[in-house]
């Protein structure tokens, strides 16, 4: 876990604070209508603000090609404003130039201001040194809060962060420390329990995975792959047949470092992935050759839930069945109350990332109840990936 520096080494007051925030929030008709993340954000403003700082929140919104008022960030003013309590925040309708620095220029100790779009700005995403100096040169010091945007090695995050004083956000630091201490100084047992669609997605994720956890189950139609693999039907259920040799060597992998895998024993059937469609729960050597396994099988749900009571850590990503979809839902939101009880109960440390997981802990009306739900959905999947995080390395103290 790479050291950094945290708001509170840094002397703030009366100084113009950089902050990278991630407000690359859902938008629908100009209404937020998820604001999590705006939320998340709240407290470093607030805590900059009793500080006396000029806080100057920079983000990107959306993936623009140039100037496009319909990814302005301006109707996040609102959202912003009331996350921190009323507070006024003022605009710029530009990050950097004249009218980023008119706005900076006229803030005083304890005021914020939002600039517009990073990604206005083609030189954002190419980590461009002269744009990082203009928006260097709107503050004194810099304080990164998107770890959900770590994974770009976008201007805003890596060469701007070497041109200031810097210092992690204390949503940041929630999301460094929480994963942390899931896969870096975890306690153990720990498990992982990976879902989604595809093994081709999630390759490098299984690969590190296993050489981190004790216990890895899997689920969603991502199993149906590793089941096809270990030479079992699975009807017409989504399947890469062509990634089965991939699939084997990742269970060899984890045998011989002593990972235990965790495949459905059972399924639960369907002719179509349909709302209120008629299903059929069956063994898993047992799969109609015209059906679709859409969701684990109840016996699958017990054995995880005993491999989750016999660990002390947790990570998840992704749902084990097409959860969107009613009755396939069951065992992602029978595995999420399952993790919501231990992990109030002090016997589980329970981390998870990624919109769908995400989604589903929502499903299952337990979003809260975790250790920690990172926002993050990329970035969560590569630090998954054990790989080094651009935003994360730029704050790490050498
Ligand atoms: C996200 O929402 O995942 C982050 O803000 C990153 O956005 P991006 O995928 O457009 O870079
Ligand atoms: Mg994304």
């Amino acid at each position: 876990m790479p050291q950094f520096h945290t708001i509170d080494d840094l002397d703030v007051a009366g100084k113009r604070v950089l902050l990278r925030a991630d407000l690359n929030v859902p938008v629908k008709d100009g209404k937020v209508t998820d604001a999590t993340r705006i939320e998340r954000l709240a407290p470093t403003i607030e805590t900059l603000i009793a500080k006396g700082a000029k806080t100057v929140v920079i983000s990107h919104f959306g993936r623009p090609k140039g100037v496009d008022p319909s990814q302005s960030l301006k109707p996040l003013v609102g959202p912003l404003s009331r996350a921190i309590g009323g507070k006024t925040v003022h605009f710029a309708s530009d990050c950097v130039g004249p009218e980023a620095k008119k706005v900076v220029d006229a803030l005083k100790p304890g005021e914020v201001a939002l600039l517009e779009n990073l990604r206005f700005h083609p030189e954002e995403e190419k980590n461009d040194p002269g744009f990082a100096k203009e928006l260097a040169a709107l503050g004194d010091l810099y304080i990164d809060d998107a770890f959900s945007a770590a994974h770009r090695a976008h201007a805003s995050i890596e060469a701007l962060a070497h041109l200031l004083p810097n210092a992690a956000g204390k949503l940041m630091q929630a999301d460094l420390e929480a994963l942390g201490a899931a896969l870096e100084h975890p306690q153990k047992p720990v498990i992982a329990l990976i879902g989604g669609s595809k093994v081709s997605t999630k390759l490098d994720l299984l690969k590190f995975i296993i050489s981190k956890v004790d216990r890895l189950a899997i689920g969603g139609a991502m199993a149906n792959t590793f089941l096809f693999a270990q030479g079992r039907g699975v009807g017409r259920s989504l399947c890469e047949k062509e990634m089965a040799d991939t699939a084997r060597d990742i269970l060899s992998a984890a045998e011989k470092r002593g990972c235990e895998i965790i495949l459905p024993d059972d399924a639960v059937t369907a002719d179509k992935l349909e709302a209120g469609v008629m299903t059929r729960t069956v063994g898993i050597n047992a799969v109609p050759v015209d059906a679709m396994i859409l969701d684990i099988g109840p016996d699958s749900v017990k054995r995880i839930e005993a491999a989750l009571a016999a660990s002390k850590t947790l990570v998840w990503n992704g749902p084990v069945g097409a959860f969107e979809t009613k009755p396939f839902d069951r065992a992602t939101v029978a595995l999420a109350r399952k993790v919501a009880e231990l992990t109030g109960e002090k016997k589980l440390l329970s981390v998870a990332g990624g919109g769908d997981t995400v989604a589903a802990l929502g499903t299952a009306g337990v979003e809260d109840k975790l250790s920690y739900v990172s926002t993050a959905g990329g970035a969560f999947l590569e630090w998954l990936e054990g790989r080094e995080l651009p935003g994360v390395a730029a704050l790490s103290i050498k």
